[in-house]
């Protein structure tokens, strides 16, 4: 048993780290307001109602209700303990967490794994260099057409033909091959025998955002099966969030406004060396959900490159599926398809770049849904017309409410001949401003106490209005003490956050109510909440001394004009 963390660390901890560096690096986060947003996590939806609070260092999904602090999100979506969560935030912000009999937990560290990608990667480089073999590697990537720089800029590598290459350069003891295999970089088979996984291939090393090396592509030289062996997902690889070259486009542009997403590593690298330095790759896979955030942070339009044929139109329309959702203000997407038969690299070798550089041949997002719609059915006739619109309603319902939105809908209504009006409910208005529907559990109304921690816990800087709180904590009201303590607390401890609050007592008995006040979100503003808040303790310090009462008000009133 590790001993306990002291609750001073946990709450100096939690005035560190930000909610926000921790849950964006789980699944990217959008600014909007005061707030970010995202898809959430912990159910299943196409537009975001996650939403997390700087301010507060807390989440809330206005769609299921799940909430909580940093540590919380930690717990809940990577599924740590609560000593694991403390650990792996105190990492973020490079703090040592004490432990009160000084036994340490065992820490989710994983420096070793990236230090081992890193040297493998080294090694690779190397041995393309001065293995026996290197020129059967060079010589194919010369007969497709690489460059020496290209090469070195993408970092590309030879694994050796050999079944312990890479573990007898890197697994030096038990602990370095424990490491190679967390790392999928060797394989032990059911034997218990090892071998490493990359062997005989050319390496395609790949970035997380941060540009350390998370995983590798490889591919065999001339024909073989699998053509491509990848990593498989390991504790710091998740294929479906990273973008092969996404670090490199990150590298070579000041300001990118344009990210052309491609299927193949070979075609991320021959577009950069002819000067088209904005390409990515999803890793194999149609482009995820989080992928795409990810990419329209990094830039606001994102152009998917396909070929024309069969299999390249499929994959284009499951990428607008995917990107519809995302869709809002600010942001494109659009679609350039390669004539049948090229890919971007065959395309670019033979025709430079101009197809990719160029507005012209890019097909917007809206034309390509329109017109893979109008194929399907026979616009000339009513029912036609009908089918048509029974195909588009749902795609048009994916996107944000918005202008993108508005517009479609009225071309839609004008393809099949309706009044736009008609169209009012597809088209989905203005951006609202009402919330999703919330969670509508009740428990009876709550009381005088609950309503004023509530407000409290959204917003502890109320606690500077309440000038007796000693006067509270003598109320015989449930949870009065409660109430009374955690003031005192935050005027001992002036910048107590949300998320910090609820995880000073995460191990108390008052836990569960504290808790249950943060089950729904606040609707209010803080400046009607701190009137409420006011109006809750007033309510209570009339039930103690009547002149006690009419002190405690008048101050409280006077600090509150002060606030304004
Ligand atoms: P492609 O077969 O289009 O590969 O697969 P490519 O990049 O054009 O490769 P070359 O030009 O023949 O060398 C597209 C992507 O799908 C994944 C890889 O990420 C590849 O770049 N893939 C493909 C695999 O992961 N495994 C495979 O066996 C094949
Ligand atoms: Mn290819």
């Amino acid at each position: 048993m590790p001993g306990r963390i002291p609750q001073n660390f946990i709450d100096d901890l939690l005035n560190r780290v930000d909610i926000v560096d921790i849950i964006d690096s789980d699944l990217p986060l959008k600014k909007t307001g005061r707030d970010y947003q995202a898809l959430c996590p912990f159910h299943s939806e196409k537009t975001p109602s996650f939403t997390v609070s700087q301010e507060k260092q807390f989440y809330h999904c206005f769609g299921c209700g799940a909430h909580g602090s940093a540590l919380g999100f930690l717990m809940n979506h990577r599924g740590l303990s609560f000593v694991e969560a403390i650990e792996e935030a105190a990492r973020t912000v490079g703090l040592e967490v004490p432990h009160e009999d000084g036994v340490h937990a065992p820490k989710i560290d994983y420096s070793p794994l990236y230090e081992m990608l890193e040297r493998a990667q080294n090694f690779f480089v190397e041995q393309l260099k001065t293995h026996n073999d290197r020129n059967r590697a060079i010589d194919y990537l010369k007969s497709r057409g690489l460059s020496g720089g290209i090469a070195k800029r993408f970092g590309i590598g030879y694994a050796p033909d050999s079944w312990d290459g890479l573990m007898s350069a890197l697994g030096t003891d038990e602990q370095a091959i424990q490491h190679l295999m967390q790392a999928g970089l060797i394989i032990e088979n059911d034997q218990q025998r090892r071998y490493d996984r990359f062997r005989d291939r050319i390496t395609f090393p790949i970035h997380d955002r941060r540009g350390r090396v998370v995983a590798f592509g490889g591919r065999v030289i001339e024909k073989g099966e699998p053509k491509y062996l990848n990593s498989p997902e390991t504790p710091v690889f998740q294929k479906r969030r990273e973008l092969y070259g996404l670090y490199q486009v990150k590298g070579s542009n000041e300001d990118i406004s344009r990210i052309l997403v491609v299927e193949g590593y070979m075609d991320v690298v021959a577009l950069a060396q002819f000067g088209v330095t904005n390409a990515v790759a999803s890793l194999g896979t149609a482009t995820t959900t989080a992928q795409l955030e990810t990419l329209f942070k990094v830039a606001p339009e994102v152009i998917f490159c396909y070929d024309g044929d069969g299999a390249g139109r499929r994959a284009a329309w499951r990428a607008l599926d995917t990107a519809l959702p995302l869709i809002q203000e600010g942001r494109q997407a659009g679609f350039i398809f390669i004539p049948e038969g090229d890919d971007p690299d065959s395309f670019v070798r033979e025709h430079g770049p101009d197809v990719f550089t160029s507005r012209e041949p890019i097909k917007p997002l809206s034309e390509f849904l329109i017109d893979e719609l109008a194929k399907k059915t026979n616009l000339s006739s009513i029912d036609g017309r009908a089918r048509f619109l029974d195909l588009a309603e749902p795609m048009v319902k994916k996107i944000p409410r918005g202008s993108f939105r508005q517009l479609l809908a009225q071309r839609i209504a004008e393809i099949v001949d309706l009044d736009p009006h008609a169209l009012a409910p597809l088209a989905g208005g203005n951006r609202p401003h009402t919330r999703l529907a919330r969670p509508t559990k009740r428990r009876g109304h709550p009381s005088m106490v609950e309503q004023a921690l509530k407000r409290l816990l959204y917003n502890p800087k109320l606690a500077n209005l309440v000038v007796d709180y000693k006067a509270i904590s003598g109320l015989t009201d449930d949870h009065a003490a409660l109430l009374a303590e955690v003031l005192e607390l935050i005027s001992r401890h002036p910048n107590l956050t949300t998320g910090a609050l609820v995880e000073h007592y995460r191990n108390s008995s008052h836990y569960a109510i504290l808790e249950q006040q943060l089950e729904t979100p606040l609707e209010l503003d803080d400046e009607a909440n701190a009137i409420e808040f006011t109006q809750a303790i007033e309510s209570l310090l009339r039930k103690t001394k009547p002149g006690a009462f009419e002190r405690a008000k008048a101050e409280m009133r006077r600090r509150a004009d002060e606030v304004d």
